[in-house]
């Protein structure tokens, strides 16, 4: 067999390549890739062709852009991280708890958190209490004198949140309470 030199080499590689071409060549017109049958689809450079009848040819037809991608976004949590921090509660108005007597509320937060808090006026000053119970976490509520815890029967004392009885060893929390413009004001720490 005759060994071809480098020109025809080049010559005949060329005529190779533009016999064989490449599916998608023709970027003006569409895929240069045959339609072998009636029906056809091919993507193409983000559109969709499908081969129909010209006459007795198969050609493709114009084309359908494809739809673009939508962007995938971020989930968000379906709960709101708890947010740490000092907040202003407003408990009611400041007649709501009279000398030596102790009430119980029930606000929600800013961040619509329930809460719960024991108020009580003692000589002309304010005492703020949590009425979460210290030993497993029940709601503690109003007994005659003490604070009391029905799950296990802790009391407290209500002018210091000092445990009286029962399992509970720690008093209860403890809140800056203050009167303004008529109302009762708790802060509550996170
Ligand atoms: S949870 Fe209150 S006494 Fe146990």
């Amino acid at each position: 067999m005759a060994l071809l030199n480098r020109k025809d080499f080049l010559a005949l590689a060329g005529v190779v390549l533009l016999q064989i071409g490449t599916p998608f060549a023709n970027a003006a017109t569409g895929p240069s890739l045959k339609p072998t049958k009636f029906g056809q689809t091919i993507i193409w450079r983000n559109k969709k062709y499908t081969a129909i009848k010209s006459g007795k040819k198969l050609v493709w037809n114009k084309g359908v852009a494809l739809p673009k991608p939508k962007p995938t976004s971020t989930p968000t949590p379906s709960d709101p991280p708890v947010e740490h921090g000092t907040f202003d509660i407003d408990l009611g108005a400041i007649e709501e708890v009279v000398e030596g007597q102790t009430q119980i509320f029930f606000p929600k937060d800013p961040h619509a958190r329930s809460k719960s808090f024991f108020v009580t006026r003692n000589n002309a000053l304010l005492i703020a209490f949590d009425s979460i119970c210290t030993h497993e976490g029940c709601q503690v509520w109003i007994g005659i004198p003490l604070l009391l815890c029905a799950c296990h029967l802790s009391s407290f004392n209500r002018f210091t949140g000092v445990p009286e009885g029962g399992p509970a060893l720690k008093p209860l929390k403890s809140y800056p309470i203050r009167e303004e413009i008529g109302r009762l004001i708790i802060t509550n720490t996170y």
